[in-house]
């Protein structure tokens, strides 16, 4: 007769921090104590449906498991016993973890059906249930809570390959240039961290990269996207302050993003609190802490700042549009349609200018004097413009190029109104870990507190990418833009 084993209990840690530990089928001698030593055979993934584990128990025992399913979504795997010199015949065992309701708890129920020889039932069933599941929950608890012990410890749980979805660029070119394929994410080094990716952020420069305008930034083939935002699968030696199962978010100037598991320098990563979801951290993270320069330091944004931003009801300028009112300036934006008008209105845009040929220096005069800041993402198309905006000592920031590159300026067109020009980029401005962690937590706080509100959110899947960047060049998106990793 076959007999059965049921368990479960209650973890004290995020659904997330407790998969990540049990989908690896090799990390067991890492936390269970009855585990001496553990290989997976054959040079196979240890998260590989049909990869085999063979290890032996501390009181010598030796046993060889296979992995017979695995799902991410259910959070279940299910395994056989193929061999063991311990007498427990057709073990087939299941792991099944579920979020308790608030959220920072997991349910973890563990169970099995196996036969014995005859007289030994009672004895075998009692060892499954004591010495292996319950002494297990007590064990991984304590792995859990071990802080950097179990940091130190999860390279070599899961130091092999993992398989990824990504989406390459091929050939410069076209939305059509992107192309869904296998990748692999390679176990974390010193100093790295190996994320699993749910949300990724569409930025411009993604466009530009893919078009071939800056090469050696994207050699062939290559993957773009410079931010995502998920949670640690592991982390490599001198990882400091961060487990499996932290959710973060990712922002560095080396592209790579469009992938479903990353790894990247610890160093470009911040944890992102409860009320962050994922798809809004990978939505707002880049924009969000260029809004945050632009204001702040570049712009030196304050009350009765006449600031002029153009596409104003993309993703970066709802961003500025509803931070810079706050700040009490006077926001004029540019947009190519009513819609976007309405949209960029209710983020705080007080004069919406609607023209889709860039032509809006007489309307920014005639409303306001002229503007003492310009926030320009456009590039080419406004270029005259720009200068016939701009009020004396007025500032042009060149953001981007949306329009195409930005023909040289000639200084003497900016001395007759005393004017400035910068052309920046966000990665020097969060060139430190210190420095992003504080813009990061301003744009957290400036969610929280209302000071930006959240933006409409377009989402596509990250096979879809493609369609995410002809949305984009199309001038037709509203906000910003994320693919969806599963
Ligand atoms: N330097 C930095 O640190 C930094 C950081 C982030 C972003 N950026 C730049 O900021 C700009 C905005 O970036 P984003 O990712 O938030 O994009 P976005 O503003 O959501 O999308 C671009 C918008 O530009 C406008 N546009 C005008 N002419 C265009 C054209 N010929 N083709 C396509 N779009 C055109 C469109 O708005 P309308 O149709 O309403 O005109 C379009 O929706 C980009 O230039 C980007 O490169 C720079």
């Amino acid at each position: 007769m076959l007999q059965k084993v049921v368990r479960s209990t209650i973890i004290d840690a995020p659904i997330e921090r407790v998969w990540a530990v049990l989908r690896d089928f090799n990390s067991h001698d890492q936390w269970h104590a009855v585990v001496e030593a553990s290989r997976i055979e054959a040079g196979r993934r240890s998260d590989e449906v049909g990869c085999v584990r063979s290890f032996t128990l501390k009181d010598g025992n030796r046993i060889r498991e296979q992995l017979l399913t695995l799902s991410d979504t259910e959070h279940r795997s299910t395994y056989c016993i193929v061999e063991a010199t311990v007498p427990l015949l057709r073990y087939v065992a299941t792991v099944t973890l579920k979020p308790v309701t608030d959220g920072n708890r997991t349910f973890w129920h563990w169970e099995s059906s196996f036969a014995t020889p005859p007289g030994r039932e009672r004895e075998l069933r009692e060892m499954v249930a004591r010495d292996v599941y319950e002494a297990g929950f007590e064990n991984l608890r304590r792995h859990l809570a071990g802080g950097t012990r179990s940091a130190a410890l999860a390279p070599a749980a899961s130091g092999v390959p993992i398989a990824t979805r990504e989406v390459r660029v091929q050939r410069y070119g076209g939305a059509e240039q992107l192309e869904p394929a296998a990748g692999e994410a390679r176990a974390p080094g010193p100093g790295e961290v190996r994320i699993r990716q749910r949300a990724i952020g569409v930025n411009f420069i993604d466009v530009y990269l893919r078009r071939g305008w800056i090469p050696a930034m994207l050699p062939l083939p290559g993957v773009p996207g410079m931010e995502a935002a998920g949670s640690v699968i592991d982390v490599g030696p001198g990882v400091a302050g961060l487990l499996p199962g932290d959710r973060v978010a990712c922002l560095w100037h080396q592209p790579g993003a469009y992938t479903s598991v990353r790894t990247v320098p610890a160093d470009t990563l911040v944890r992102l609190p409860a009320a962050v979801e994922d798809v809004t951290a990978a939505a707002l993270l880049l924009k969000g802490v260029t809004a945050d320069y632009l204001l702040r330091d570049l712009g030196r944004i304050g009350p009765g700042t006449r600031l002029l931003v153009h596409a104003a009801a993309g993703g970066v300028g709802l961003l500025l549009c509803a931070w810079a009112s706050r700040l009490g300036a006077t926001v004029l934006g540019t947009v190519s349609s009513e819609e976007k008008a309405r949209v960029a209105r209710a983020h705080g845009c007080a004069h919406p200018i609607v023209t889709r040929e860039a032509r809006f220096a007489e309307v920014v005069q005639r409303l306001a004097g002229g503007a003492d800041v310009i926030v320009d993402g456009i590039g080419d198309a406004a270029r005259e413009e720009n200068l016939a905006a701009l009020a004396p000592r007025g500032h042009w920031i060149s953001l981007g190029q949306a329009s195409g590159p930005l023909a040289p300026i000639d200084p003497d067109a900016l001395l007759a109104k005393s004017a400035s020009f910068s052309r920046p980029v966000v990665f020097h401005y969060v060139a430190t870990a210190a420095e992003l962690q504080e813009r990061a937590a301003r744009v957290w706080a400036a969610l929280a507190d209302g000071s930006l509100a959240l933006p409409p959110i377009e989402r596509f899947t990250l096979d879809a990418a493609a369609q995410a960047h002809a949305r984009l060049e199309s001038r037709g998106s509203v906000g910003p833009l994320v693919l969806l990793a599963g």
